[in-house]
């Protein structure tokens, strides 16, 4: 059975305080869910924030590493470290970081393959542009972008990989993907991992969508058969809408 997940991606946001305020009204409001709930800060914040999550439901986790064990890489952090305090999942190919830090398809096969040799789990994000889905293009790109970063992985290393289907033009926009277009883009995914590594395995894979998620729209979204669970990024910096949205899963 493949886990519900439900992971707020919190971005370049909130202050120590701010973190410790957040992350007290999500523990203190967290309702039961069958879902796994994560959270994502700032690096500087993820120590406080795993002291003060320890115990709790709530899983603390990096928006990023790098792919080198340590070294000469200035502003980067590895995986030794974010073990070290605690951390064992790491979001990598945020579209943002493909954007404005140049990630590209092979830096984030790398960054992959650190990750899994590190024995962590990765929430793993693709998803296409406005004018690659206004072209007709966008199951191509999804298809390449998995294909580039993933599929040269045993069939083993999957256990470790969370997808994240965030089409570009729905991140921040106010702009959803319709359900339908969600659960059309999910199935597509999941027969690509079919193809690859068989239909059992992909049954496995959890497949998250992201991109204006919201409570008003999560249920609907979480409903359909193939998405399981959202990565939400504007809507977790607010405790109620994070837990919102957490209820949407059930
Ligand atoms: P959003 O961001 O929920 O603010 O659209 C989603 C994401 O970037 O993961």
């Amino acid at each position: 059975m493949r886990s519900k997940i439900v992971a707020g991606n919190w971005k370049m946001n909130k202050t120590a305080g701010q973190t410790n305020a957040l992350l007290a009204e999500l523990s203190a409001k967290l309702p039961d869910t069958r879902a796994e709930v994560m959270v994502a800060p700032v690096f500087v914040n993820l120590t406080q924030a795993v002291g003060q999550l320890g115990g709790s439901k709530i899983e603390v986790v990096a928006q990023n590493m790098h792919f080198a064990d340590n070294g000469a890489y200035t502003g980067e952090v590895a995986a030794d470290m974010l073990l070290d305090i605690g951390i064992k999942t790491v979001i990598l190919g945020h579209s943002e970081r493909r954007a404005y830090f140049g990630e590209d398809d092979a830096l984030l096969a790398k960054k992959v393959q650190q990750a899994l040799a590190k024995q962590m789990r990765v929430i793993f994000c693709f998803g296409e542009e406005l004018a690659d889905r206004k072209a007709g293009n966008h199951f191509n790109v999804v298809e390449s972008q998995l294909k580039n970063a993933l599929f040269a992985l045993p069939a083993d290393a999957w256990k470790q990989i969370v997808l994240a289907y965030e089409p570009v033009w729905a991140i921040g926009t106010g702009e959803t993907a319709s359900p339908e277009q969600a659960q059309e883009m999910h199935a597509f995914i999941r027969q690509l991992i079919a193809g690859g590594y068989g239909d059992a395995l992909a049954q496995n894979v959890s497949i998250l969508y992201g991109g204006s998620v919201k409570p008003g729209n999560a249920a609907e979204i979480f409903s359909k058969p193939d998405v399981d669970g959202g990565l939400i990024g504007g809507a977790s910096l607010v405790a109620d809408d994070f837990i919102g949205i957490i209820k949407g899963i059930g």
